[in-house]
């Protein structure tokens, strides 16, 4: 479409900054007669200190009317755990069902990982993202007690499993590997790992051409480490999704470069795009932060809405910046030896030149 109506959720910490690069870089590769709108939402920390509210029906129903939504971070220590988790990020892809939950790992050329050597990295997983233990369905009792039971209960359904195994096919079909690997536990989770093993094997005889393969979570923290060209995409539940994926953003890069989306493919609720790190409270306000997971993030969310040529303008942009420029894995600004550390914005300004260019 020839407009894009965005909303835009800055968040805490860092994520005030890194999104203040993400729009200058979105602005910078439109090209003109595409319309840009924006709309700024003070969701997080400030928001709920002021009024007690994490995200209001209201809001999701002004949410709605956005094409799709850019976040910065949503956390501060001041807030107890858990209620800005529940309360805004994991409450917000219920709503919106934003059942793909699409994490990119590609190691670019000059980018610094704990691996030896350079090895190949080019895979997505797609985490599921509105079931498994994120649901809420638990309880505890004779709390307080020695002894207090608590459950967290997995929730898979049939159709949730396969929609986003689904999903991941497709998306494996489109790659030039064709490769799908399976990431779950069913030696152990005999239940839910039979659901997602059935689904998976049943589907797949719909994708002739995709290549399939099954791995233990366990074990494949193990070969993402080892050999992690092995993996092509991983279709997995979303607290698996969760841990592999930081374990992926770490071999890849780290946090500073990993991107990702919560995807609702119907488009029948905006599909929201946040770089993976939090909202660091540690170096916020200092421009330290690195946008460029922000940065790649928006190229995501250009590419579901279609602008595939923008996307890849940037996606090329942060290619060359990075072998130009490389960052340290601490994921700020970087300090390669014998240059001084840019700053977020001067980050920003470099790759908003290189996708106008
Ligand atoms: C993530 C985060 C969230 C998750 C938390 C903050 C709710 O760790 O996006 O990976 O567990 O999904
Ligand atoms: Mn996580």
């Amino acid at each position: 479409s020839r407009s894009i109506n965005l909303a835009v959720i800055p968040g805490d910490g860092i994520g005030q900054e890194v999104v203040a690069e993400g729009l200058k870089v979105l602005s910078a590769v439109l090209p003109q007669d595409v319309k840009l709108e924006t709309e700024e939402y003070d969701f997080g920390a400030r928001r709920y200190h002021a009024t007690g509210e994490t995200l209001t029906d209201a809001d999701l129903d002004a949410l709605k009317r956005h094409d799709a939504i850019l976040l910065g971070a949503i956390g501060d220590p001041s807030v107890p755990s858990g209620v800005l988790e529940r309360g805004f990020l994991l409450k917000l892809r219920f709503a919106f069902d934003h059942h793909v939950n699409l994490r990119p790992s590609k190691l670019l050329p000059g980018v610094a990982t704990p691996l030896a050597g350079q090895p190949e990295i080019d895979f997505v997983v797609v985490r599921e993202g509105t079931e498994g233990p994120y649901t809420g369905n638990g309880g505890t009792i004779r709390k307080g007690t020695e002894h207090e039971v608590a459950t967290e209960v997995s929730v898979n359904t049939a159709f949730g499993v396969e929609r986003v195994v689904r999903d991941a096919f497709a998306r494996a079909q489109a790659r030039p590997r064709k490769k799908l690997t399976l990431v779950h536990k069913n030696n152990v989770l005999t239940f839910a790992g039979h659901l997602w093993t059935n689904v998976f094997n049943r589907v797949a005889e719909e994708f002739p051409e995709v290549t399939t393969d099954y791995i233990h979570v366990d074990a494949a923290t193990i070969y993402l480490v080892t050999d992690p060209a092995r993996f092509d995409v991983i279709v997995t539940d979303n607290l698996f999704g969760d841990i592999i994926t930081d374990l992926a953003a770490a071999v890849s890069g780290g946090i500073g470069v990993a991107a990702s989306g919560n995807i609702n493919p119907s488009g029948a609720f905006p599909s929201m795009f946040e770089p993976v790190h939090g909202s660091a409270p540690d170096i916020a306000g200092q421009g330290k932060a690195d946008p460029t997971a922000t940065v790649l993030s928006v190229a995501l969310l250009l590419r579901h809405l279609g602008h595939d040529a923008e996307a890849a303008r940037i996606e090329d942009a942060v290619s060359a910046d990075l072998a130009e420029l490389p960052r340290s894995l601490k994921g700020t600004g970087g300090t390669p030896t014998g240059r001084p550390a840019r700053s977020t914005s001067e980050i920003g300004d470099a790759l908003a030149v290189r996708v106008a260019g």
